[in-house]
């Protein structure tokens, strides 16, 4: 194709270089536009701005492809685990064994919070959403580890492996904390997901049975979260990031945009939306008349995506594995049967057909987790420890790039031009 883009204003033309990437999307590069033209682009909620260049994850949102470092998602989903996904997307390749081990043992090494950090628990009230505690936390451990800025490789690894593994532990102390029960600390010799079930729901002096199907369905759900482009969170810590700052604050701040009902929070508004509507004694029929009544202000949660317009492949792999935890479990629960009804009449509904509104991971991953026993206030944490290896990937990228430059958008300016300061007294 011809590697050039024109573009007319008032008449005058301006040629900008277009960049291809290796799947073929087309970007036009602005870079210089303002300097040439004086313009610049307006574009509210960026659908159409690519912000950097990135080789960690493609997504055809047409096609419903998702790929991490080149891999299927649904190749990784059935081959993988959670913690050799992570070292894919934070180093670029799959492990060999040695690295694998080595990546393993640096995750143990980690995965005890400074203990000090334990009273910084006492200070939140027992109502705090565990996002904020999340998010307070990962901020404050940067204060306990003054090497953070330091540009040495190994430094670097043993951060991204300290967060990885004390996300999951903050995790489920701020849970314990909240529910008043006594800290379970990590046991070494088990397994990322199973460690993260055994901190939340084992009991001091008693050894918990870790039921492997529902560790495998923790691990593939962290592992459908580990990375997804430049979504609201990520945008977020590669912003933070291209100001220099570090690893654990801009973790942190995505934690934040994580939390938005728009973003991670979809799937604990799922779970609520299930309960309203099981609470309403409805179906799930008179719910979907209302979210097609714009006025109602309703929106079916766990449906529709900003990129994926045809289907979203996690869900398809979630799904499967939301039906046979909740068999193996023997879980019959009035909310599912709601959340099947309203897939079944949407999916068929004109409405959702023709805005290609199908259901997301969020749709699904809210019903698993309640089967495990997570409360549903920690559901968006569960992303947040999934996404992780995602951020710290995109936090790498932005710190290796040598172009890399702090991250400051433009606006238009709409509000009033220059007005003169009037006297308090002679004010109308
Ligand atoms: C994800 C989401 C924010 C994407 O938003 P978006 O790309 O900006 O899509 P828009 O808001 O422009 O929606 C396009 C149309 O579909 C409608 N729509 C989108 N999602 C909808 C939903 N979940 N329920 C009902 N209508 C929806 C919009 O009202 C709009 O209708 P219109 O064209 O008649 O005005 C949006 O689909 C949503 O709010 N979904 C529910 C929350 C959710 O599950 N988020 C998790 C994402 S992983």
């Amino acid at each position: 194709m011809n590697n050039k883009a024109g573009l007319n204003i008032d008449g005058q033309t301006f040629e900008l270089d277009t960049i291809v990437g290796s799947e073929g999307e087309v970007g036009i590069d602005i870079t210089k536009l303002r300097a040439q033209t004086g313009a610049i682009t307006l574009d509210s909620g960026y659908g159409n701005t690519g912000s950097c260049t990135s080789r960690i994850t493609f997504i055809d949102g047409e096609k419903g492809i998702l790929r991490y470092r080149g891999y299927d998602i649904a190749e990784l989903a059935k081959k993988s685990g959670f913690v050799e996904t992570a070292h894919l997307l934070i180093y670029g390749e799959l492990p060999t064994s040695e690295k694998l081990s080595a990546f393993s043992k640096q995750l143990t090494r980690y995965q005890l919070i400074h203990e000090e950090m334990l009273h910084h628990f006492e200070g939140f009230p027992s109502t705090a959403h565990p996002m904020a505690i999340l998010s307070a936390m990962i901020n404050a451990a940067s204060s306990y580890y003054p090497t953070l800025l330091e540009k040495r490789e190994e430094r670097f690894d043993n951060h991204a492996a300290r967060l990885i593994s004390q996300v999951r532990t903050i995790a489920a102390f701020s849970y314990r904390k909240a529910k008043g029960l006594p800290i379970i600390y990590p046991k070494s010799n088990l397994k990322f997901s199973e460690n993260f079930l055994h901190m939340m729901f084992s009991m001091p002096g008693e050894d918990m049975d870790i039921n492997p199907d529902v560790a495998r369905a923790l691990d593939l759900m962290f592992l459908l979260h580990a990375d997804h482009e430049q979504n609201c969170s990520t945008s977020t810590v590669r912003m933070v990031a291209s100001s220099k700052a570090n690893l654990f604050a801009s973790a942190s701040a995505g934690v934040c945009a994580l939390w938005g009902p728009l973003h991670g929070g979809a799937n604990q508004a799922v779970l609520e939306m299930l309960e309203q509507i099981h609470a309403e004694g409805d179906d799930g029929s008179k719910f979907l008349q209302a979210v097609k009544d714009k006025t109602s202000g309703r929106r079916l949660m766990g449906f529709g995506h900003r990129v994926y317009k045809n289907f979203d492949p996690r869900a398809l792999i979630i799904k499967e594995q939301c039906d046979k935890v909740l068999a193996q479990l023997q879980v019959s629960d009035p909310l599912l049967d709601i959340a099947k009804k309203l897939e079944e009449i949407a999916l068929a509904d004109e409405y959702f057909v023709s805005r290609n509104l199908y259901p997301n991971v969020d749709f699904y991953s809210g019903i698993i987790m309640r089967a495990i026993g997570i409360p549903m206030d920690m559901f968006t944490v569960m992303f947040a420890i999934g996404r992780m290896p995602g951020w710290i990937a995109n936090f790498k990228e932005v710190m290796e790039d040598p172009s890399s430059r702090i991250s400051r958008p433009r606006q238009i300016y709409t509000g009033p031009t220059l007005r003169e300061y009037s006297p308090i007294g002679e004010r109308s």
